[in-house]
């Protein structure tokens, strides 16, 4: 990938005049230019990725700088890299100004890698090379029903990522890590561990809500149970050394084979989007490795509920190639849930885009 140096470009240009932009029909496109910007919206998702593994943002700072400019701090060609700013400014990702310098916009901010809300992972991960060989076979999996990606690549999803993709590993697990930073904080506020001496997080990635529950209440302990290449890169509160380590276990394994931990309380987040089958086997395994009592929170993004469709029904169609997966209905996860045996307790939103699903193993 493009290293970028740390000095943002920075010229002694004036604050610019930003250029109107295209000028919009007074309701928008015609559905006819709608339809065909619409089909072309893999230039659009190249054109973001582009800019994040060029490292733009990162070399465009608080002043406004030229293609030129931008061009010689990125070692790329300059005209191709107007192009690429002008078609990104079309979605307001940057914006030209009159004098024919790019400035930052809100969106162009988060591509930066030093965001504090960045979502620089979160593009390269959903334009990933392997997903242009699978969005082609979307009619396919449609007609199926199933994932496309055993056809494609010869082997799972996860075994191919982390067996002969390791840099679509690594976006991942930055990926992850982004997304799970950011609504760590909102689950540890939303969730009440009174009575809960041992928490454990299924399939939780590198661990940063465990880490976030283990600030927050300090004499609970936890476990972060993922894959063993997983577990290996937690988060380093929770490893040797770390300040949460006394009270953090790591088990590596698949939550589909077995769950090898007792808990008062096992979270599952935004793990049960793969195909039906692991699904039942990860909860069944919670439920035969837990007593009778012990609290289960499974939280999810829904698609039926959730203001953020366009993206949440996108996910949705790539969890389908993928994995064979899917974003649930609030009517999916419950049944899912009632079939494993499990009761139902409240639903609550954690935030904008999840939900959290209370439940408990019956005696
Ligand atoms: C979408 S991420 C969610 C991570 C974390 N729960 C969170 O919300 O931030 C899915 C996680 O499931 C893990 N995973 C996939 N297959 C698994 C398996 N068979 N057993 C345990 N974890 C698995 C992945 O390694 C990844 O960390």
């Amino acid at each position: 990938m493009t290293t970028v140096s740390s000095t943002s470009i920075s010229t002694t240009l004036t604050t610019p005049t930003t250029l109107p932009g295209p000028i919009p029909a007074a309701h928008g496109p015609q559905p006819g230019m709608r339809l065909r910007e619409l089909v072309f919206g893999a230039a659009c998702a190249a054109a973001v990725r582009a800019a994040a593994r060029l490292g733009v943002a990162d070399a465009l700072g608080e002043t406004p700088a030229t293609a030129a400019e931008l061009a010689a701090a990125l070692q790329c060609e300059q005209q191709p890299l107007q192009r690429l700013l002008r078609a990104l400014s079309c979605y307001g990702i940057f914006t030209e100004t009159e004098d024919g310098t790019f400035v930052h916009t809100e969106m162009s901010r988060l591509l930066r890698e030093d965001d504090p809300h960045s979502l620089r992972y979160i593009a390269l991960w959903c334009t990933e090379p392997w997903t242009w060989q699978v969005w082609p076979r979307l009619d396919d999996a449609v007609r199926s029903g199933g994932s496309v990606f055993q056809e494609v690549y010869g082997k799972g999803f996860f075994d191919y990522l982390h067996q002969d993709a390791h840099e679509s590993a690594h976006v991942f697990n930055r990926a992850m890590t982004t997304s799970s930073m950011q609504s760590a904080l909102d689950v540890a506020d939303l969730l009440d561990l009174t009575g809960v001496s041992v928490v454990a997080d299924i399939g939780g990635g590198q661990g940063h809500v465990l880490a976030s529950l283990l600030e927050k209440h300090p004499t609970v302990r936890g476990v972060l149970l993922d894959l063993p290449g997983v577990v290996a890169k937690a988060d380093p509160r929770l490893r040797e050394g770390g300040q949460l380590a006394e009270r953090a276990a790591m088990v590596p394994g698949d939550c589909r084979q077995a769950i090898p931990v007792e808990a008062d309380m096992y979270i599952i987040k935004n793990i049960l989007e793969w195909d039906d089958e692991s699904t039942r086997r990860t909860l069944a395994n919670v439920v035969a490795a837990a007593r009778p009592g012990a609290r289960v929170v499974i939280i999810e993004n829904l698609v039926d509920d959730s203001p953020s469709m366009k993206f949440t029904t996108a996910m949705d169609l790539l969890l389908l190639l993928n994995v064979g997966g899917a974003k649930h209905t609030k009517h999916s996860l419950c049944t899912r849930m009632e079939d494993a045996g499990l009761l139902i307790g409240e639903i609550r939103p954690v935030n904008a885009y999840l939900h959290a699903f209370e439940c408990t193993v019956p005696g």
